[in-house]
Formats: C-alpha cells, structure tokens, sequence
C-alpha cells in the first residue's frame, strides 16, 4: 500500500452557480448547479502520510496555518478517521489563489484523490466527488471531467470536454484574497430576500443550461447563464450584511462583452464570489474576446482556458 501519492484536479467554472447550503455542515446545495472544468488551471496535490506527529500543510511552497491549515485536517479526518496517521501535505496551484478563481473546488478535489490513493482506498468517481463535496461545495464538480453537473450529494459528467469545445477567457481584476470567502457568504445567502426567489427559479435555469450545452446553443447558453451569475450577484448584494464583490474593472469587462456580443462575436459573462470576469467563448473568439479585454482600464490580465478532464492521479502512476 502506497503511504504517499498526487493527484491533479482542474479548477472548473460555474455556469449556473451554487450559492447557499440546504445544510452547512455537510455542504448539501440549496439548488443544483452545471460547469465545465478550466484544463489549464488546476492544483496538485501530495498527500504523504506518517512520518510527522501532526499534520503539516504547504500551499504554493508557504507553511498554511490557521483556518487553511484546520479546514485540510478536518477533511483528511473524514478520510483516515480521527485516529488516524498525520499526513505532509504539499498543494500547488498554477493561478492565484483567492480571487474567485476557485481554487478550494481543485484543491479540495485534488486532497480527496490523492488521500484516498495514499491510503489504498478504491473509491469510485461518485464517492470522491461526495468526499471533496465535503470539503468545498464546487470541489464535487471537479472530479468528473467535462461538464459536470451536481444536484444532491455527489457531481457527474453531463457531456465529455470534446462535445462542445468552449474556452474561459478570465479578466483578472485583482489577484488578492478577497475579504468575504465562499463559505461564509453561502451561510449569508439566507439573509437576502431574493435568495428564495433565486432558488425557487433554478430548475428553470438548470433545463435552460443543459437544452444550451445538448443542442450547442450559444445564445441560450449567454442568455442563461449571464440572468444566473446577475441573481447571484443579486442575492450577494442584497445579503446582510452585503457583499459586494465587484470593481470597476468587473463592470467594464460586462459592457465589453455585451458590446462584443452585440458585434456577432459568441462570447458571455460569468462571475464567481470575487471581482475576476469569467467570459465563456466558443473556440476560435478567445483571442479577440482576450485582446479586447487586455485593452480595458482595471484588468491586470488575461487567463485562458480549455475544458477539463476529470481529477487524477498522477503518481504513482496506475500500472499497465
Ligand atoms: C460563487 O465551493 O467555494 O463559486 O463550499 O464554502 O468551499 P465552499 O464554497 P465554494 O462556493 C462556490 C461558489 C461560487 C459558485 C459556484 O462555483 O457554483
């Protein structure tokens, strides 16, 4: 058995967001959720147990303490039991962390892989999307590969990365840790009166989405999932107290992509919980949706990316 072992998992983004737990503790979403994995940002992660007498957590080459440190023990407890062997952790994300650039859905993807392979547990894709869900919400949606869909308790491949070739093009406006994270502005979600609104809406959005990605089409695909990410942003707003994630740049960067749209140019917006603009492309429009972006005051830069295959480990790697 194995006592150390890496995985990789993208990154994805949320077409139809999750926002609001129908249970905090065990991250049951308030409403189902569709994305598709960013196969150019992802984390690795080794998770190499024994050896030390607590755990010990690095991300992106720095020792973690505090909540971070606290959040990937507690995770690992529900993987080894309480009792069970300290673990080195070593995370490391090719793009900035905390700025709603998910980086807990890879992170948290990518310690569940590799923890379970380090410890010789079969688990099926299913189980490790529930174990990650345990960790971050949006991390189950980064086990399987493709577009992904969750709705209860574990995510699940909608359509594999080949059927509709879309590529994130993502505005960075500020790479700094934004100040409110996910997990406290899900338990906020509840204090905004259009929360239940926004919920009570979602199948519609949902069958809305995945009409979109089955039949490829990309004005179906803009017009939903702009109204999604804009109710969102509507209840975060509209929370107590309020969250507004937004900066000059983020509203540039939306009238920019309308103004592309309008020019024929397949391009839509989508924003997570930070102020960085998802703009989703069909192949062959990055360039000029990046060039255009490039071109506006407040965006520092550009981040390009395909679709992702699902969460994986990378070594050992599996025997022939
Ligand atoms: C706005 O999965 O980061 O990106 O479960 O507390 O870790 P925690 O929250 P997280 O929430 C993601 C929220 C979102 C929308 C989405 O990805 O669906």
């Amino acid at each position: 058995m194995p006592a150390s072992a890496t995985a990789r998992a993208c990154s994805n983004i949320a077409l139809i967001k999750y926002w609001g737990n129908r249970d905090d503790a065990l991250r049951l979403p308030a409403n189902p959720s569709i994305s598709f994995n960013l196969a150019t940002l992802f984390t690795e992660t080794t998770v190499a147990f024994g050896g030390t007498e607590a755990d010990h957590v690095v991300i992106d080459g720095a020792p973690a303490a505090g909540e971070a440190a606290r959040r990937v023990s507690v995770h690992l407890d529900l993987i080894r039991g309480a009792a069970g062997p300290p673990a080195t952790v070593t995370s490391a994300n090719n793009f900035p962390m905390g700025a709603g650039i998910a980086s807990s859905a890879s992170a948290f993807a990518a310690l569940s892989v590799a923890a379970c392979a380090a410890l010789g547990l079969s688990k099926s894709e299913s189980e490790l999307s529930a174990l990650a869900r345990r960790g971050s919400g949006s991390a189950s949606r980064s086990v399987p590969g493709g577009f992904v869909a969750w709705r209860d308790e574990s995510a699940y491949t909608i359509a594999p990365a080949e059927h509709w070739p879309l590529v994130d093009v993502i505005g960075v406006v500020a790479a700094g840790h934004k100040k409110v994270g996910s997990t406290e502005g899900h338990a906020l979600a509840g204090t905004s009166p259009l929360q239940a609104a926004r919920v009570a809406d979602t199948e519609r959005r949902f069958g809305r989405c995945l009409q979109a990605i089955e039949t490829r089409d990309f004005g179906l695909l803009a017009d939903v999932i702009e109204q999604d990410a804009l109710m969102m942003h509507g209840v975060m707003m509209t929370s107590d107290p309020s969250l507004l994630y937004w900066l000059p740049g983020t509203l540039a960067i939306l009238h920019a992509v309308r103004d592309l749209r309008a020019a024929g140019v397949p391009v839509a917006f989508t924003i997570d919980a930070g102020p960085n603009v998802h703009c989703i492309c069909e192949a062959g429009a990055e360039k000029a949706v990046a060039s255009t972006l490039g071109a506006l005051d407040g965006v520092q830069s550009t981040l390009i990316s395909g679709i992702g295959g699902p969460a994986s480990v990378i070594r050992p790697e599996a025997e022939a």
